[in-house]
């Protein structure tokens, strides 16, 4: 992060919606890293990150706020966020399930890491005992790569799952790591 920036991780309120939309409507509209629909709506995006009706949603963000050598107003800016969830109902809940997304204008400073280990630990406190991404874009290098440092392996690749933009057909990796 900047040098007088604080980051720091807390959990999502209604409030928050207009700066993760913010977040989430270019990765949407791009649709080069999720299975979505690229002309998903506001609305149909608010109910999938925040409140599914089949999923319990745990929704993070990450904010940075000014560090105390910083001029001007401590106003928190939302720079990431994360949703934690089981990956299925039943006998398949007990494993987690995580999505993340950061700001374009904030890729590559680390918020995705302590996004990720935040919900990591998170899992663990809530009882998981593994977490599973079902379908990582094989050509979103900077996420698989981020994935892989933290414990995650690839476990098999759908060929050609996933339509990409510019790409064409490529693979979805199924990623798993135990708690
Ligand atoms: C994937 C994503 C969450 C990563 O967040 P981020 O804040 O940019 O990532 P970080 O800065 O924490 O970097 C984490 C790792 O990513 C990799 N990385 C970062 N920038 C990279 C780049 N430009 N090229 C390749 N890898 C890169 C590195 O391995 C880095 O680890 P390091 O810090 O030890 O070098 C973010 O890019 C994003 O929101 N992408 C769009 C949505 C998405 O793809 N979500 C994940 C779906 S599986």
């Amino acid at each position: 992060m900047s040098d007088a920036g604080v980051l720091g991780i807390r959990r999502a309120t209604d409030a928050d919606w207009p700066a993760l939309w913010a977040i989430m409507e270019p990765v949407v509209r791009v649709g080069e890293t999720y299975c979505w629909d690229t002309c998903l709506s506001e609305a149909q995006a608010r109910t999938e990150w925040l409140a599914p009706a089949d999923r319990t949603m745990c929704v993070f963000v990450a904010e940075e706020t000014p560090g105390p050598g910083s001029v001007g107003a401590a106003v928190g800016a939302v720079v990431g966020t994360a949703q934690l969830h089981a990956n299925r109902a039943g006998g398949g809940s007990h494993v987690a399930n995580a999505s993340f997304m950061v700001a374009g204008n904030a890729g590559g400073r680390g918020v995705g890491r302590l996004l990720a280990r935040h919900v990591l630990a998170e899992a663990r406190e809530q009882g998981y005992r593994a977490m599973q991404f079902n379908a990582v874009v094989e050509t979103n290098t900077r996420a698989v790569r981020l994935w892989q440092s933290l414990g995650f392996r690839t476990l098999a690749t759908a060929p050609g799952a996933f339509r990409h933009p510019a790409e064409g057909f490529v693979g979805l990796h199924i990623m798993f790591r135990e708690l």
